[in-house]
């Protein structure tokens, strides 16, 4: 289990709506994964919020901006491959605090920043799919169907990816 270590959030962290918040890690040896799809979850609520779909392995953090996420001390993060239904890690339990009374939070201004609302839910999509390119994989194949029809590609990859991850994470 030591292929994947999370350094934030660490236990009983606190985050906060309408800030920024993030996530790194130190990745072990993890040979040949390039990217994971990270999703956020309660031990007392059924469901998923799909955090981003896709995330590069570098540079190793990510910021959360969070929109009406319910608080609560008992979110953790999940480290997956939704499509092959892998999991690589888990973070520590967290909490989450309301917009009205929030906490500093301290991004990472080199990394990316997505954007999730909501409560956690069996149906939700990913809110943020980072493209094949930002993780250095090259998909020849896919990127010539793209190039054909673009918007169809796109929208086709995206639903069955979230069906599939859907699924998997049910599983
Ligand atoms: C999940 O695994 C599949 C099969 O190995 C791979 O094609 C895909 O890129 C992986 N997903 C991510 C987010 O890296
Ligand atoms: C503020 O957040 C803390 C930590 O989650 C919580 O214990 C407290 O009840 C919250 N206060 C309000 C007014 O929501």
């Amino acid at each position: 289990a030591a292929y994947l270590i999370i350094n934030e959030p660490q236990k009983g962290e606190q985050w906060s709506n309408g800030v920024a918040n993030r996530i790194s890690w130190t990745k072990g040896l993890l040979d040949g994964v390039n990217a994971f799809d990270i999703e956020m979850s309660r031990m007392s609520v059924d469901g998923l919020i799909y955090v981003a779909s896709a995330v590069p392995v570098n540079p190793p953090s990510l910021n959360i901006f969070m929109q009406d996420v319910p608080a609560g001390d008992d979110y953790f993060l999940l480290f997956v491959n939704a499509t092959i239904g892998v999991k690589y890690g888990t973070s520590p339990m967290f909490s989450v605090r309301a917009a009205s009374n929030a906490t500093a939070s301290s991004p990472d201004a080199s990394a990316p920043t997505v954007t999730i609302s909501g409560a956690p839910n069996p149906l939700s999509v990913f809110a943020t799919t980072f493209p094949p390119s930002a993780n250095g994989v090259a998909l020849p194949g896919y990127k010539a169907l793209q190039s054909s029809m673009p918007q169809l590609m796109a929208m086709t990859a995206v639903m069955v990816f979230c069906l599939l991850g859907g699924a998997m994470t049910v599983l």
